[in-house]
């Protein structure tokens, strides 16, 4: 008697697990009419493909802990598509200085945005010195595989009204498109916000070398070369206009530059309050960057754009 009742839950369990397990992967075999389901095993899945595209990288190079960098590289996440990764090279205080951001943060953790610090021997702290950098073969091949490279800086915006966007510009293939420096030049653009082919540059590049403190900036010495390279496709000072506005007015062009880290502001696109209104109700997100503020909204301030402008 002893035997069997201790038995009891044993086989129980026996068959009710042998029932449980056949249930649970094969319920066909057991239930006719139903269906086989494959059991999918959350948090064993295959890592999800990545989002991002590595032919396209979207690069600001900042040294100062600026006030707006911030907000300004989050709003450039939100407008470039989604598909671009972003690379911030920073200093030990700027790179400090955005990861103090808890958004800046979750997009360092999802592989949005990468950090990293400027490799020694390239400086930024000039005009000259950044133009050194910029023209340096090694600096692009640090950058491979991208092959579309999107440069902007913190004194540039892309407006979220545009009805064009960066991909609708790489769709044109330019090696090179910038600001436009004139309705009427040949090619040549902007280098402060600004779409570059990288497989062209290293191709410039390896042939040539800018003498440095001689040599015009980088976006003239770069372009002047590619433009004379035979596979190049150069965007010239008209098509320009609609891609970045600094001294050839456009009402709804992709983004603006502007000049010294906001403080250049050229009267061609700046000088009268009606230009300065359009700007501001087409692409209000521009004063972001601004360090001044328009002459009517200038009362009570002390600063006032108007004194900025070179040729007014
Ligand atoms: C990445 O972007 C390039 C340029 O637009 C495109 O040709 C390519 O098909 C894209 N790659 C993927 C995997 O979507
Ligand atoms: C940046 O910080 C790292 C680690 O704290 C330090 O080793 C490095 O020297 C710093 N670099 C600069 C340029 O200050
Ligand atoms: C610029 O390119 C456009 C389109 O290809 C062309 O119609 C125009 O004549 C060109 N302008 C100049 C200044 O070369």
């Amino acid at each position: 008697m002893l035997g069997p009742r201790s038995c009891g839950p044993v086989i129980s369990f026996m068959f009710f697990g042998t029932l449980t397990f056949l249930l649970f992967f094969n319920p066909s075999r057991i239930l006719p009419g139903t269906i086989s389901v494959e059991i999918r095993h959350p948090f064993s899945e295959k890592p999800a493909p990545n989002p991002y595209n590595e032919t396209k990288l979207a690069l600001l190079i900042e040294n100062r802990p600026q006030p707006h960098l911030t907000p300004l590289l989050l709003h450039f996440m939100s407008v470039v598509p989604p598909e671009w990764p972003f690379l911030f090279m920073g200093s030990n205080e700027s790179i400090a200085h955005i990861q103090r951001s808890a958004p800046i943060r979750g997009y360092i953790d999802n592989g949005k945005l990468s950090v990293q610090l400027i490799p020694k021997g390239m400086l930024v702290d000039s005009q000259e010195h950044l133009s050194q950098t910029m023209t340096r073969v090694d600096f692009y091949q640090s950058l491979l595989p991208a092959e579309w490279l999107f440069i902007f800086q913190t004194d540039s915006i892309i407006c979220a009204n545009s009805a064009v966007s960066l991909n609708d510009w790489v769709e044109k293939g330019f090696s090179w498109v910038g600001a436009s420096w004139g309705q009427d030049t040949k090619y040549g653009g902007n280098g402060g916000f600004n779409l570059r082919r990288i497989s062209h540059l290293i191709k410039v590049l390896s042939h040539q070398n800018r003498n440095a403190d001689d040599d015009p900036l980088e976006d003239w010495w770069l372009t002047d070369r590619l433009g004379h390279m035979p596979n190049a496709k150069m965007a010239n000072g008209t098509e320009e206009m609609s891609f970045s506005v600094e001294k050839v007015p456009y009402p709804t062009p992709l983004g603006y530059h502007t000049g010294w880290s906001g403080n250049l502001l050229m009267a061609q696109v700046w000088g009268e309050q009606e230009q300065r209104d359009q700007i501001f109700e087409y692409c209000p997100e521009i004063k972001i960057m601004l360090p001044l503020v328009p002459k009517r909204e200038a009362e009570g301030c002390y600063k006032d754009i108007s004194d900025s402008f070179p040729w007014s």
